[in-house]
């Protein structure tokens, strides 16, 4: 059967990924989480002390990018893929308040969007792929047969990703996760190289009272009717 592009784009927190990766996994499609990979390149830049509350050393990170080497590995009992950096499992340590509060400034680095879109085309290359990000229908997959664009409001948001983090037993506040959603909101819409802009050709879910199950019949819908067209 013939296969297509879908590329899913829209505010932090969203729950992008999960439908994503229901979608991905009822098509037999390869589904890639892009935030993954930028949260990767952050985490490097932690480690390697090159952004911290203080400073980011924007020149040390370029010049070592050729040191990153991001991969996916699915993981069975998860049932989705998660990230290694340079061979090293990273999954959990990328989703930590602490990363989340400087990936949107890494993000704004030209050089490393564009490793990093580089690397994605060649993961979506032969179609098949669900794709989640900021850029995916308007950057990386301009021409993709499906393109979604999610919202929620930054408290629904917030709400979702702070029942998680307390979840995994991360102390934060609800204040400081809806600080950092908007935040992010705001830098990842206002950045120079490829802000966070719905696509003219995109079709927005606003998933604030919608269930996954919900959302995922939707999106299927679209799937259905985009095959149709392709
Ligand atoms: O989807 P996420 O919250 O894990 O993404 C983390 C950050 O990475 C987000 O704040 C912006 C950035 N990002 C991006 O700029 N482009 C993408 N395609 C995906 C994520």
């Amino acid at each position: 059967m013939q296969k297509i592009t879908i590329a899913i784009d829209g505010f932090s927190s969203t729950g992008k990924s999960t439908v994503a990766k229901q979608i991905a996994k009822q098509l037999g499609y390869i589904y890639v989480d892009t935030g993954a990979m930028y949260r990767a390149v952050t985490y490097f830049a932690m480690q390697n002390k090159y952004i911290d509350k203080s400073h980011f050393d924007i020149e040390a990170l370029v010049t070592s990018l050729h040191n990153i080497r991001i991969s996916f590995k699915f993981n069975e009992n998860l049932g989705f893929a998660e990230v290694y950096l340079n061979g090293i499992n990273i999954e959990k340590e990328v989703r930590t308040l602490e990363v989340s509060s400087f990936v949107s400034q890494v993000a704004t680095v030209p050089e490393v969007r564009y490793q990093l879109v580089k690397q994605q085309q060649k993961m979506g290359k032969d179609k098949g792929v669900v794709m989640d990000g900021r850029d995916i229908g308007t950057v990386v997959f301009p021409e993709a047969e499906l393109k979604i664009f999610m919202t929620a409001s930054a408290e629904t948001r917030a709400t979702r990703r702070f029942k998680e983090l307390s979840e995994r037993g991360d102390n934060v506040s609800y204040d400081e996760v809806l600080h950092n959603v908007k935040e992010r909101d705001y830098i990842d819409s206002h950045r120079a190289d490829s802000p966070l802009v719905k696509a003219s050709d995109a079709i927005e879910i606003d998933n604030s009272n919608l269930s996954l199950q919900e959302q995922f019949d939707k999106i299927l819908q679209l799937v259905n009717t985009a095959l149709k067209a392709n």
